[in-house]
């Protein structure tokens, strides 16, 4: 694990210690002492080729209560827009000591050519990949998960919304086949239902009752209208969000103590209601705060014993 591209590269284990070291470091509200910042002295670089406000703020939260250096390259003002490639651009950035890469890119397989291109003492870690992987998303979501179930094995999993463009849907369903979880069900339209080979332990319906029965987690996804258009595809909005939105009253199919969950950005009155993101079931918020002490547990786990340096 000296890069994270996918969640299913992981076995148990290693989720597992990344959860408990995740648990620590919520036991000290994110906070360590100067002797546990494992990143002192280490750079890091934050390119982002796809908007994000959680993932790269939590990355660079994160790094900095580890002791990095945190670089936020923005494509719009880097010397990208002056013709220079991306693979110029991280071996500019390894020159000057950068030694972990976090990149998001729309294009699908891109981050798998960039590691055959990185140097040897480089990290890479995928901040979300087209429609295929966010690693890191996928651990938090564990760990919410688990802050809150007794385990993963005897719970059902929800999974409502635009799945076929989620990147979100595919890491958390790597991460839950991994850590046993028996039910997996996904709920869609069928214009998104996804690709079912990439989801082997799922079950897959258009009912949303059905879906919501008896769950015990519920994700809510928000339609990627970025893709859609690329598309040349559209959703009525209101009609999508009678049959699909989660409302208080479609909520109440779930189990009593059912945890819904929003990967965010949340298109509110489209995929989820207010009185659902806002109530008592939501952990949208512990999500975020989950993702630093994940992502500090990442970092330090790869810095601890896969780096060089
Ligand atoms: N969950 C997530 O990836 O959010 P951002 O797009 O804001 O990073």
């Amino acid at each position: 694990m000296k890069h994270l591209l996918y969640l299913r590269d992981l076995n148990k284990d290693l989720i597992d210690e990344l959860l408990e070291s995740a648990e620590y470091f919520l036991s000290k509200k994110n906070n360590v002492s100067m002797t546990e910042q494992i990143l002192q002295g280490i750079d890091l670089a934050n390119i982002f080729f796809e908007p994000s406000t959680r993932t790269r703020s939590s990355f660079q939260i994160a790094a900095r209560k580890l002791g990095s250096n945190v670089l936020n390259i923005d494509e719009e003002h880097s010397s990208r827009t002056k013709g220079e490639t991306i693979i110029d651009t991280i071996k500019t950035l390894e020159a000057m000591g950068v030694t972990y890469f976090i990149i998001r890119h729309k294009e699908q397989g891109f981050l798998e050519t960039v590691l055959e291109k990185i140097g040897e003492d480089s990290h890479l870690i995928n901040a979300g990949e087209s429609s295929v992987s966010h690693p890191t998303q996928g651990l938090l979501d564990l760990l919410t998960i688990k802050r809150h179930k007794s385990n993963f094995q005897d719970i059902k999993v929800t999974i409502v919304g635009d799945i076929k463009h989620s990147r979100v849907a595919r890491s958390l369903a790597e991460g839950l086949s991994i850590m046993g979880t028996g039910q997996i069900s996904l709920v869609s339209p069928n214009e998104f239902k996804p690709d079912m080979s990439h989801y082997q332990n799922a079950d897959h319906t258009d009912d949303l009752a059905i879906g919501l029965k008896q769950a015990d987690a519920v994700v809510a996804l928000r339609v990627q209208k970025e893709r859609i258009q690329e598309l040349n595809n559209d959703i009525d909005s209101g009609h999508y969000f009678e049959a699909y939105g989660l409302t208080d009253e479609k909520i109440a199919n779930c189990n009593d103590r059912v945890i819904v969950m929003h990967p965010g950005p949340m298109n509110r009155g489209i995929e989820i209601s207010n009185e659902v993101a806002d109530g008592p079931h939501s952990v949208i918020n512990e999500q975020v705060t989950n993702g630093i002490a994940m992502r500090m547990a990442l970092l330090s786990l790869i810095q601890r014993r896969y780096s060089s340096s």
